[in-house]
């Protein structure tokens, strides 16, 4: 537990805002060769086609009311199955949870996710405070340690809560696991870097759920400052006046008319001198649509528009807590989209960073006015090899998909498959929409291009497109997927933190293949 000790300490060092971010989890986690005395619940990880489970120690009584409670319950291993037998003959715990992970050869590493967050799921419902895993049964002694490692990050995902807004927090799970594995080392080891994604992923999950007000533009920027700095990462924020000074009229724009103005969060983690990878995400930490005003429900999760831009922080951090051999540049344009006397109007013309004029046809298209100037940011200062965004961008998206893919886009089939890839690893996954042709799309009669056409979702990537010129680009649109508002898979009810762990994987996959 030496890392997770070391992180704890970093954050008590730090006095931080709103008391945040210093300790995500409250349960322990122990990795050694044995089990121990006082365990409440057993858990087995069973392969498909079990029939018999014999383990050393077990007699033969145990043995067969396990083979019996199995042909009972046509319990056999295959993957996803349950099954909890009280009070085992011939056992000192309370239950035994046998889990099937099917062909563990075969287990997909988000599947062995899900099991771990079902698993917590099921014994925070119940009584049980000291559970031990194992996973013998396994009989490839490397595959049985990725598929723990995977497993106990499911526990982990499953298990944050953010709940420092409560006064009273009563929901925060906090058991002990043991880890039984012969490979004490090499298990500690896969976890360790789990950990690190889990992290990042947490950070994201806290930025999105953040209220508005509390996660305004310059509170977001010094929440990300505080959590990146201690892991080595260089962090530069931009206020008001340095994002107008350096030109970024469109980032600037949309943020005019709220009291909280523009702020562009730079976050740079240099584990190689490789060109930079970009890493561009949507900060707009309130929509409130500014004078199209969104006159729906819709408006009540608006606080979780700055999704992308928390998965940007949080991959930058679940990178740097790896120490990735990564070079990787998180760019968070952040903005609150507000109505006042001083709010941007529709129809009112910006003038982004790059010199493009753009005709604001709809104040509710302001993810791509500031992604505009932040991927022209990127690209003007960091000059590097590829761009990939990030973005609760279109309605469109979240029609089309759901909120069982992102919409990727890209005109170069290397980043799709990379992606795609990286998506089918984590589980976060990616379908492909079309570039074009679209032709007029965005052409405006005033200036040089228009926020808005249609199909939506094509248009937002288009407009994008625009400003990434001729580096190698890829845009993400994860509109509906920032939030769940009750608890699912691996995540929690609240803000998911989705995008982490696709662009972290995304970007070690990208950087080895360079
Ligand atoms: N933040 C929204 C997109 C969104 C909608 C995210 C629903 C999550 C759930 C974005 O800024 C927006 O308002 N998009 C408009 C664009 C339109 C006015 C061109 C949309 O999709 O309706
Ligand atoms: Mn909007
Ligand atoms: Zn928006």
């Amino acid at each position: 537990m030496l890392f997770v000790r070391r992180f704890a300490a970093l954050a008590a060092l730090l006095l931080l805002p709103l008391s945040l971010q210093a300790q995500y989890l409250n349960t322990t986690f122990h990795f050694a060769p044995q089990g121990m005395a006082g365990t409440d619940a057993l858990v087995m990880l069973v392969p498909a086609e079990s029939e018999q489970l014999q383990l050393s120690g077990w007699s033969q009584q145990t043995v067969a009311q396990i083979s019996r409670a199995m042909a009972a319950a046509e319990f056999d291993g295959a993957v996803r199955q349950r099954l909890e037998i009280m009070a085992p003959a011939g056992l000192d715990v309370d239950r035994l949870i046998l889990l099937g992970v099917g062909d563990p050869a075969s287990l997909q590493r988000s599947v062995a996710e899900e099991i771990g967050a079902a698993l917590s799921a099921h014994i925070n419902g119940s009584n049980a405070q000291v559970i031990e895993i194992h996973s013998e049964l396994i009989a490839d002694n490397a595959r049985a340690v990725d598929i723990m490692a995977s497993v106990a990050h499911g526990v982990d995902l499953r298990n944050y809560r953010f709940d420092q807004l409560k006064s009273e927090p009563d929901d925060r799970p906090s058991q002990t696991y043991h880890w039984v594995s012969a490979a004490t080392g090499d298990l500690q080891q896969r976890y360790n870097a789990l950990r690190a994604l889990a992290e990042g992923v947490f950070t994201a999950r806290e930025l999105t759920t953040l209220p508005g007000t509390d996660g305004n533009p310059a509170a977001f920027a010094e929440y990300a400052a505080n959590t990146l700095t201690p892991l080595g990462v260089d962090v530069t924020i931009l206020g008001p006046e340095e994002v107008l000074e350096a030109g970024l009229g469109s980032l600037y724009g949309v943020s005019k008319g709220s009291q909280h103005k523009a702020h562009l969060l730079i976050a740079h983690w240099r584990g190689s001198d490789d060109r930079p990878i970009a890493l561009v995400g949507k900060g707009n930490t309130f929509d409130t649509g500014g004078y199209d005003l969104k006159t729906t429900d819709s408006i009540l999760v608006m606080q979780t528009d700055k999704a992308g831009g928390a998965a940007v922080v949080g991959a930058v951090k679940a990178l740097a807590g790896q120490q990735a051999a990564v070079n990787v540049v998180g760019v968070v344009p952040l903005s609150q989209n507000s109505i006042s006397g001083e709010a941007m109007l529709p129809g009112d013309v910006l003038t982004a960073g790059d010199g493009t004029t753009i005709e604001v046809a709809s104040t509710d298209a302001e993810g791509r006015l500031i992604l505009a100037d932040g991927i022209y940011y990127a690209r003007d200062r960091y000059d590097p090899a590829v761009i990939v965004d990030i973005a609760t961008l279109t309605g469109a998206k979240s029609t089309a998909l759901g909120s069982e893919f992102s919409a990727i886009f890209s005109e170069h089939d290397d980043l799709i498959a990379t992606m795609t890839e990286a998506g089918n690893m984590t589980g976060e996954l990616v379908w492909r929409l079309p570039l074009g042709p679209y032709p007029g799309i965005i052409d405006s009669r005033i200036a040089d291009i228009r926020n808005t056409g249609s199909p939506g979702a094509q248009a937002g990537a288009v407009f994008l497109q625009h400003f990434a010129r001729d580096t190698p680009w890829l845009h993400i649109d994860m509109a509906g997927q920032a939030i769940v508002s009750s608890p699912s898979g691996v995540h929690p009810a609240g803000g998911t933190g989705h995008g982490v762990r696709l662009l972290t994987e995304w970007v070690k996959l990208y950087a080895g293949q360079q």
